[in-house]
């Protein structure tokens, strides 16, 4: 393994996570001076929520960040009291004190939900959600808007902004983007209400011209992707060739005997399966061996899989899976996903290693989990 190991990985499978390219991410996303809410919800996006986030305050002048639930919210604040957060998602009524106890912001999904908030609200901060479109959450209309903030403001509720939320952001200058950003901004002005944070942007809304808003919601650019704009991935996926076999002409390789050998081959086994988010679809790709090119082949297994080599290597030697040779954006074109989908489901299992300026700078072991 090329890196200076400082702890015990039991396993040869990991994740790196390049911090320096996540400062580069998000000092990109910061130059228009809007406020940036770094997007960390599902695990930071598989790089490891606690870890990201702390490195986004110390060293990326992030002061928000924007996760899915409470439960989320909660594990971030415990670790990294000093960020502000935001949860996007819907947070029972039940919770609401958790949220108040511990500084959290909540959104106000519907006019049906501010009507029944409990007295308990009292002292809550929130962002109202409009609906310009997902038909996701939000309120519709600007009526509906008007009476929700005249409920919040009579139970003691802190309205800090009021935001929206794109659904087609990478189609660039597109139709539907641009009459939801109008819709949006007609409905803020219309409320007369002064927020102080205003959002609709995601990634690739943010290329949006946009001159009302002054604050934005980036995660998968943060971590190195957009449909427009060439950025550094954080993000490599690695293991280590654990076995190595010369197979016959049709021999079969793992479970329902589907793949048969043309001719004698090499085949080496690497520790990664389906139960590391490493999914059965992955069957028939490229992976990187040594930085030279070999498929795997016969089924992914859930702990395990197998390369066709064109010659023996010994065990230890490197794989790469996601990486500069084979990035997200090309397997999620070859197996007919989005690069959210492949980050968020790498599995816990993988130990991830933070680098910076050379040097690690922190590791979050699945069973040894550390923060500092
Ligand atoms: C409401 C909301 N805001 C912001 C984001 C961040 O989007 P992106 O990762 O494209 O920047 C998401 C992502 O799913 C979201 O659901």
């Amino acid at each position: 393994m090329s890196m200076q190991e400082s702890f015990n990985m039991f396993r040869k499978t990991w994740i790196d996570i390049d911090f320096d390219a996540l400062e580069f991410n998000l000092k990109h996303f910061r130059r228009d001076n809007k406020e940036l809410i770094f997007v960390v919800k599902a695990n930071g996006y598989g790089h490891g929520d606690l870890k990201v986030s702390k490195f986004a305050y110390q060293h990326c002048d992030i002061n928000w960040i924007a996760v899915s639930s409470l439960d989320e919210a909660y594990h971030i604040h415990k670790h990294v009291p000093e960020l502000n957060i935001l949860v996007l998602g819907y947070t029972d009524y039940q919770y609401i004190p958790i949220a108040i106890e511990n500084n959290i912001t909540l959104i106000i999904p519907s006019l049906e939900y501010a009507q029944n908030l409990p007295e308990t609200s009292h002292g809550l901060h929130v962002h109202i959600k409009v609906d310009t479109g997902m038909n996701r959450l939000g309120c519709k209309t600007a009526n509906e808007l008007q009476e929700i903030i005249n409920i919040l403001l009579s139970k003691g509720v802190f309205i800090d902004g009021i935001f929206s939320h794109f659904a087609c952001s990478d189609q660039k200058d597109g139709d539907m983007s641009k009459k939801q950003y109008n819709q949006f901004k007609e409905m803020v002005i219309s409320s007369n209400y002064n927020f102080p944070m205003v959002h609709i942007a995601n990634t690739d809304g943010s290329y949006i011209k946009d001159d009302f808003c002054n604050a934005k919601r980036v995660g998968l650019g943060a971590y190195g992707y957009s449909a427009f704009e060439n950025l550094k991935p954080c993000l490599s996926l690695k293991t280590q060739v654990i076995a190595i076999k010369e197979i016959e002409k049709d021999e079969s390789v793992s479970y329902g005997a589907v793949y048969h050998a043309n001719k004698k081959e090499w085949i080496a086994t690497i520790p990664i399966g389906y139960a590391d988010g490493w999914l059965r679809r992955n069957e028939g790709r490229t992976v990187y061996v040594n930085n030279t090119p070999a498929t795997l082949i016969g089924r992914i297994c859930m702990d395990q899989c197998m390369i066709r080599l064109d010659e023996y290597v010994p065990i230890g030697t490197e794989v790469e899976l996601i990486g500069p040779n084979m990035p997200i954006t090309t397997i999620a074109n070859e197996t007919q996903t989005i690069p959210y989908e492949i980050i968020t489901t790498l599995s816990d299992r993988i130990p991830r290693i933070y680098h910076y300026k050379n040097e690690i700078i922190g590791h979050c072991l699945t069973r040894f989990p550390s923060v500092d």
